[in-house]
């Protein structure tokens, strides 16, 4: 029987970073209400394009496993802030990586891109109709973001992290999912005027803004995530207590503690970084992953839950084995283009456009 093993990691993290305190500087909020909400201190903003993160947390992800981009025969990049919609930027990532062998497929799905894409790239090696897979999972939500939107503006952050998936015969990698997809309530988080939805004629189009029901959010999140944990366990015959670690997307603390209450799980291990780097969508788990692997978090043969729920409202949980290796290969020198802005610097021209305009 085939697995799917992950034999490399990779975050990327844009360096200039937003605090609480500079939100302050140009809407009506605070610290203590951002922290107490939500668990969140600051957030990085993007200074570049979505595929130069992308870029980096696979090649970085690649020296991990010690593998040449020719090795990679399928890019899955789960994304919803894409640099284009034709081409994909799984396609950028497949040239500027340099790995020809690839297909390259973006996959929409929000928050849950990373969790999806593990699933979809993790069950086409157990078929054999791939062996070596790259899932990235990443987003540029400064791009998109209302910045007079105080209620959305400070919850999410820019980042991007990569996995690479081998086959392998030892069992190890995800060893179970469960997917699943919430659209009755579509509408809770919904980003508008853009698409092909909505009227180019109108004055609106291309104006960003953003439908976002947070507490019916926050109740769905916690019911689907910990629902889904509970049936990738049960599909396992694995208890809470054989798990070691839950990685799980970042979206909220409070969100996380009461997932840990409500699986049954000890808060201890739970893997939290959403202080640092707020909500980046299907950022959200590889970054995780990757710090909780660099931190000596994960152990060879470790069970490790991870979680997810966004946009769409699409939900996800999964289960991995940790394999034998818990430390990169190899090392890539891969970076981003340098910054020389504050985030404060990169995003005054959007804060102006948003602040001194509301949609008719
Ligand atoms: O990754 C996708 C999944 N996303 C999520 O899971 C997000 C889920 N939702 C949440 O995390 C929480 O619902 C939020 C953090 C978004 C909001 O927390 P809340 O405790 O549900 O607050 P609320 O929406 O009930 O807002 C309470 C008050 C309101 O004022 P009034 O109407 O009670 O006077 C808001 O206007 O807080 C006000 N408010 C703010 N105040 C200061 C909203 N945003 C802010 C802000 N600063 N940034």
């Amino acid at each position: 029987m085939l697995y799917a093993e992950i034999t490399g990691w990779g975050k990327c993290l844009p360096p200039a970073v937003l605090s609480n305190e500079d939100l302050t500087t140009f809407m009506d909020t605070s610290d203590e209400w951002i922290t107490s909400r939500t668990g969140i201190k600051e957030r990085r903003i993007c200074h570049c394009n979505f595929s130069d993160m992308a870029i980096v947390a696979a090649q970085r992800a690649l020296a991990a496993a010690d593998l040449e981009a020719t090795d990679i025969d399928l890019i899955l990049l789960g994304s919803l802030t894409n640099d284009s919609y034709c081409p994909n930027t799984a396609s950028l990532v497949q040239d500027a990586i340099g790995a020809t062998n690839a297909a390259s497929i973006d996959i929409n799905s929000a928050c849950t891109g990373f969790l999806y894409g593990l699933h979809i790239g993790t069950n086409l090696i157990k078929t054999g109709a791939h062996k070596k897979i790259l899932v990235i999972g990443g987003e540029f939500i400064s791009h998109y973001m209302n910045w007079a939107r105080r209620d959305v503006a400070v919850l999410f952050g820019d980042a991007c992290g990569a996995v690479v998936l081998e086959a392998s015969e030892k069992e190890t990698g995800l060893l179970a999912a469960k997917i699943g997809c919430e659209a009755d309530a579509k509408y809770a988080i919904q980003i508008t005027n853009l698409g092909s939805s909505y009227s180019r004629l109108s004055e609106d189009f291309l104006y960003i803004d953003w439908n976002f029901e947070g507490q019916e959010v926050f109740k769905r999140a916690v019911k689907a995530m910990s629902q889904a944990c509970v049936d990738v366990l049960a599909q396992t015959g694995l208890s809470v207590a054989d798990v070691n670690l839950v990685v799980p997307h970042q979206a909220n603390k409070r969100i996380l503690d009461a997932l840990a209450k409500r699986v049954g799980i000890d808060e201890n291990k739970v893997f939290v970084n959403v202080h640092k780097y707020g909500n980046t969508s299907a950022g959200t788990i590889p970054v995780a992953l990757t710090e909780a692997l660099e931190e000596g978090r994960i152990a060879a043969g470790d069970y490790v839950l991870s979680a997810s729920f966004g946009a769409g409202l699409t939900w996800g949980a999964g289960l991995m084995k940790w394999g034998e290796r818990t430390q990169p290969l190899s090392l890539s020198d891969a970076t981003l283009p340098p910054c020389d802005k504050t985030a404060l610097e990169i995003l005054a021209p959007h804060i102006k456009r948003y602040t001194e305009r509301q949609p008719a």
